[in-house]
């Protein structure tokens, strides 16, 4: 990943952002793409946005090792404009891979890219929260933790969808696969 040159963003990037966490996480989750801090510093959600996802990790009793914290996509686009979707697909099979070894029981995405990744037609405000078991991981939906930066009245719905995460991984075997009703959409992505 270090030296791939798959899209125009290898050009700017100081460093490229893989992710980090348990290797054998239960639960995978899932950004949109480095910003400036993790750019310099080559590890996702350092900034401000990490250290509300600190906090809600600390709340259900975890840490970044427990987990593992990945991007849809592993370089900055400068000045955090939002990725094209040529980046989005260059790098897709860098998270593929990354799923197919973590083997996650449950994915959380953060905010609408990782989201579209598994459910490419439904908004955020309507499914955040809302566990959806697709193929061989539970999708779990919230938003992405900047929001509520911008938005402080997001704040008590983002903690609150992360209170649930516990009991998910609990009551993981009592889900109904969708893959069927989801299948065409994942193709899109
Ligand atoms: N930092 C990341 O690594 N990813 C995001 O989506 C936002 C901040």
């Amino acid at each position: 990943m270090a030296s791939c040159q798959a899209c125009d963003l290898a050009q700017l990037r100081t460093r490229v952002v893989p992710g980090e966490g348990a290797e054998d996480a239960d639960i995978l989750f899932i950004g949109e793409a480095p910003g400036f801090n993790e750019d310099r510093e080559g590890r996702p959600f350092v900034g401000a946005a990490g250290a509300f996802l600190d906090e809600l990790l600390s709340s259900i009793g975890l840490s970044r090792k427990d987990v593992y914290i990945a991007n849809v996509i592993k370089c900055r686009p400068q000045g955090n404009r939002d990725p094209l979707p040529a980046e989005i697909k260059a790098c897709k099979p860098w998270l593929d891979r990354q799923i197919e070894l973590i083997q996650p029981k449950i994915v959380v995405t953060l905010g609408r890219y990782s989201l579209a990744r598994y459910i490419a037609t439904e908004s955020i405000g309507k499914v955040h929260g809302k566990p959806r078991k697709i193929g061989d991981v539970l999708c779990f939906p919230m938003y992405h933790p900047a929001a509520a930066l911008h938005q402080g009245s997001l704040r008590k719905v983002i903690e609150e969808d992360m209170r649930r995460l516990p009991q998910l991984l609990r009551d993981i075997g009592s889900f109904t696969d969708v893959t069927e009703e989801s299948g065409r959409q994942l193709d899109l992505f």
